[in-house]
């Protein structure tokens, strides 16, 4: 795999925005896209960190796995991106290797990015998502 740099660092919340003014008043980043996935039940919005973001998750419903990952863990961690040229050849190698991955195949991510997930399981407790951006213009 080439991991080119890391993408996010995603950050389960309660209140998004209460973490919103945190990140942004206390600490400074800045708000650069908001976006409800419906069919994951979450609502992230992120904030720029250099070249990086924070992305901050909330769930809009009881049945999204956030709200699970709270319910279990409570706010904090969630994930954390990593930016790959091709996710698709990225995930068929880590499988290959025998990773244990969440994702078979690459899926879209917010922003029209393209992604995979990574059990956590296999990465010392942190789940690993594999995002590969669309190129300009899509
Ligand atoms: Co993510």
């Amino acid at each position: 795999m080439q991991p080119l740099e890391i993408d996010h660092v995603a950050i389960a919340v309660e209140d998004i925005e209460k973490a919103v003014s945190y990140y942004q008043d206390s600490l400074g980043a800045k708000v650069v896209h908001r976006e409800r996935i419906e069919s994951d039940g979450v609502e992230e919005v992120l904030l720029a960190v250099a070249e990086s973001y924070i992305q901050l998750l909330t769930p809009t419903n009881e049945g999204s796995p956030v709200a699970k990952f709270l319910a279990k863990k409570g706010e904090g961690l969630h994930h954390i991106g990593w930016r790959v040229p091709d996710c698709s050849a990225a995930l068929k190698e880590l499988k290959e290797k025998g990773v244990e991955v969440i994702d078979q195949k690459p899926r879209p991510g917010s922003r029209g990015t393209i992604v995979a997930f990574i059990h956590p399981k296999g990465s010392f407790g942190t789940m690993i998502e594999l995002v590969q951006e669309m190129p300009e213009g899509h």
